[in-house]
């Protein structure tokens, strides 16, 4: 890029001073409503362990604090050939890994896939199809000509679902945007593995798993100190080891109640009832255009999917409110188009490194036909800052309620996902956040640190495979529906 300014102080308050009093006014706006400060945090985070709770309960609650039937760590010891499949909501992506007898090594051969827009809104046949496709390709393409064993399948399926089982998973409802027809409140297993049968691949699903869920495993596999698993992406979510004594929704089951099982928070439904979160007129508009109003209220405040559109419904907000006041006489017919920003703007506009906002200027420009002045630049990039900042001190509070929760004073987080490995800052303003809702002392070393994640989807998912082989041999069947259909996997 040529002719731009000089890179940007670190100070922006130099930047502000000459803008226009009603533009400063209107950003004074955005920071009221956009900014969450420490009290709120806690305020969310008492609330957001009482929901935990809640979801553990046998009359339940918002969030659905799934039981996985993940039971306990990999011990660095587990063996196998495994193939998983990552259906997340952005690409597909199928993996064959080995666990070898090396303790904690894995060779793994993965293939990425693009999940297609249309089959977000298709139908389940269209979407089994197309899945079974990505695997039968996948397998042909490295396993050309060979009769293959049957293989164990770690299908991480990361939308809610309830187990009975570890090979079970009824949806309770699509989130990220996904709305096809005929799957929520079916166990997803049986329609995945008859399209599998049809084409006679040799392949069972051993575990649907959560992507966080993969996330906790792989994570815990390198590193004993984590203790939650995050994904901080399209969607939001997190999962961490309970013991089944403090789960009263599984009390009949009658398992030792030191057992340890992992529960998928779906935490993403947290405050569905809208009593704590801070609401914008722009998360209520976002909320009763989605698919699912009234879901995922949580998710649709701090998730990758939404921060374009919120920072979106601001500016068509001001521009019809206040007509003049930003973009005078142009055209906005591209801003106007729901989902029309992507947060990846969002990301770039905060790591405009120039004074004169050079880039942003330019992607306005190229992205959405809209000549901006400096003046607008500057309250562009302010609301950004504030969206994204929101997101980042929000979504904390979703780790340090499982923390309180647990009695977890120190720990790692393992963490995935678009928002936390792309966004600029979101990392530094989590840990921010969680400082000032866990009153760490001023020079006290952060004690629940978030860190990147191992690969979840894919070493996690066969992970959890060998794992559940591992217990079935062993002769734990909770969660078990019939031990024989893993009669061919078991060696
Ligand atoms: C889904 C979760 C998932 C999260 C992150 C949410 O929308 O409901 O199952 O873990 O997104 O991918």
């Amino acid at each position: 890029m040529v002719g731009l300014g000089p890179r940007r102080r670190p100070s922006r308050k130099g930047s502000m001073a000459d803008m226009p009093k009603d533009l400063l006014e209107q950003i004074k706006e955005f920071e009221e409503i956009f900014t969450v400060d420490a009290a709120k945090l806690k305020q969310v985070v008492n609330h957001f362990v009482k929901e935990l709770e809640k979801g553990l309960s046998v009359e339940g609650g918002n969030i659905p604090m799934n039981v996985t039937w993940v039971m306990g760590f990999p011990n660095g010891h587990e063996q196998g050939t495994f193939l998983a499949l990552d259906m997340g909501g952005t690409n597909l992506r199928v993996c064959e890994i080995v666990l070898s007898e090396e303790k904690g090594e894995f060779d793994i051969t993965q293939s990425k896939y693009r999940m297609p827009e249309e089959l977000k809104t298709g139908t389940a046949e269209e979407l089994w199809e197309y899945t079974a496709d990505c695997l039968q390709q996948f397998l042909e393409y490295h396993h050309p000509g060979e009769k293959l064993d049957q293989l164990p399948l770690g299908f991480t399926f990361s939308y809610p679902a309830t187990q009975d089982y570890i090979d079970h998973g009824v949806l309770q409802r699509w989130t990220k945007g996904f709305d096809i027809e005929g799957v929520e409140g079916q166990d997803v297993v049986p329609q995945f593995e008859a399209v599998l049968k049809k084409r006679n691949l040799p392949i069972k699903i051993a575990a649907l798993i959560n992507d966080t869920t993969g996330t906790l495993i792989a994570s815990a596999y390198t590193d004993p100190e984590m203790k939650i698993g995050c994904i901080f992406g399209t969607g939001v979510n997190a999962a961490y080891m309970e013991n089944v004594g403090s789960i009263p929704k599984i009390a009949h089951m009658n398992l030792p109640a030191d057992m340890p099982i992992a529960i998928n928070c779906e935490y993403g439904a947290f405050d569905n009832e809208h009593v704590v979160l801070p609401l914008t007129q722009y998360d209520i508009i976002i909320d009763r255009d989605s698919p699912r109003p009234g879901q995922q209220a949580f998710e649709k405040m701090t998730a990758g999917l939404y921060l374009g559109e919120i920072f979106r419904l601001a500016l068509i907000d001001l521009i019809d409110k206040k007509p003049g006041l930003i973009f005078e006489g142009q055209d906005v017919s591209k801003l106007r188009k729901a989902y029309s920003i992507d947060s990846s703007l969002l990301s770039a506009i905060e790591e405009d490194p120039y004074e004169n906002l050079q880039e942003t200027q330019e992607l306005l420009e190229k992205q959405l036909g809209l000549k901006a002045v400096k003046s607008e630049l500057e309250l562009i990039r302010r609301l950004a800052e504030l969206i994204g900042t929101r997101a980042a001190r929000l979504s904390a509070c979703g780790v340090a309620a499982i923390c309180k929760k647990k009695n977890i004073e120190s720990c790692h987080v393992g963490a995935d996902g678009s928002v936390f490995n792309k966004y600029p800052h979101f990392r530094a303003r989590g840990a921010q956040a969680l400082r000032e809702i866990l009153d760490w002392a001023p020079n006290e070393k952060d004690k629940v640190v978030i860190l990147p994640a191992e690969d979840g989807s894919g070493v996690g998912a066969a992970l959890i495979a060998a794992l559940t082989l591992k217990r079935i041999k062993e002769g734990n069947l909770a969660g078990i529906r019939d031990e024989k259909q893993f009669q061919a996997l078991l060696g």
